[in-house]
């Protein structure tokens, strides 16, 4: 574990995503109060919790159950002249302590997977104020006739991997009404997460030369990325806007 988070420290985020496109699900969102009160679910070092913090002028939460992470997050938010509008907070997305009804809007990029999309988005809704929203992104399949070696690595993975229909189906019988979803670009899998990973990775394959422990781990990244440079338009990430009605 201890080594999961040497390759995984300091890097821009610790899952795919994007600036742009936390903005694009920010101005999606054509209700949300001038000063909104956010919680951020599995901020992580809190890329989309600073591009929130700059694009709306409410107060947010950032959760997150490791502590290193909210203390990298801090520091940029300062670095960025936000924190006075952020609040970290070491905990857990499986039990929540927070007052029922009270937020305008739940967001959580890449971390729903933890928790499990379907159980995600029926407990978090609790804390979502009628007529709130809640925006997550989550991996998911974007075609039908997805390769073998595509299915057995992901299924294996993360078994709840389901289709964007699949996911919507969820959202509408769970209390919500969709505002929309769309897929996160290339460009976000690469730039602040996989590439920064490669270069990690490079530094730390000298370091623990003959580590066999160290290079397995290693190895089921590459094998990750791998897989996603073969079959990018068979599955990516998808941002899924709604509305809890
Ligand atoms: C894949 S990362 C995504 C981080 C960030 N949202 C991003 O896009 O860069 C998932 C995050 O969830 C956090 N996490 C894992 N289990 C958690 C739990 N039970 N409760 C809260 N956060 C958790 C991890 O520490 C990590 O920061």
């Amino acid at each position: 574990m201890d080594l999961f988070f040497e390759i995984h420290k300091d890097i821009p985020r610790e899952g795919p995503g994007e600036n742009a496109s936390t903005k694009q699900a920010l101005l999606m969102l054509k209700d949300l109060p001038s000063e909104p009160n956010i919680l951020d679910i599995g901020c992580g070092p809190g890329m989309q919790t600073i591009e929130l913090a700059k694009n709306t002028n409410g107060r947010i939460i950032a959760l997150d159950n490791h502590k290193p992470f909210l203390d990298l997050l801090k520091g940029r938010a300062v670095e960025e002249d936000v924190l006075e509008k952020i609040k970290t907070k070491e905990g857990s997305m499986f039990s929540l302590e927070f007052e029922k009804n009270s937020f305008d809007l739940l967001w959580s990029e890449g971390a729903i997977f933890i928790i499990g999309f379907s159980r995600g988005i029926k407990e978090w809704r609790e804390y979502i104020r009628i007529g709130g929203y809640l925006v997550v992104s989550e991996i998911s399949w974007l075609r039908q006739d997805i390769p073998q070696e595509a299915r057995t690595f992901w299924e294996s993975d993360y078994p709840e991997i389901k289709g964007i229909d699949h996911n919507m189906k969820i959202i509408e019988e769970s209390g919500y009404s969709p505002v929309g979803n769309f897929v996160l670009p290339k460009s976000g899998w690469w730039n602040d997460y996989y590439n920064p990973l490669i270069e990690r990775i490079k530094v730390l394959r000298e370091k623990y030369d003959g580590n066999k422990e160290a290079n397995d781990i290693m190895d089921n990244t590459e094998r990750e990325i791998e897989i996603y440079k073969k079959y990018s338009d068979y599955y990516g990430y998808v941002f899924y806007l709604m509305k809890k009605i």
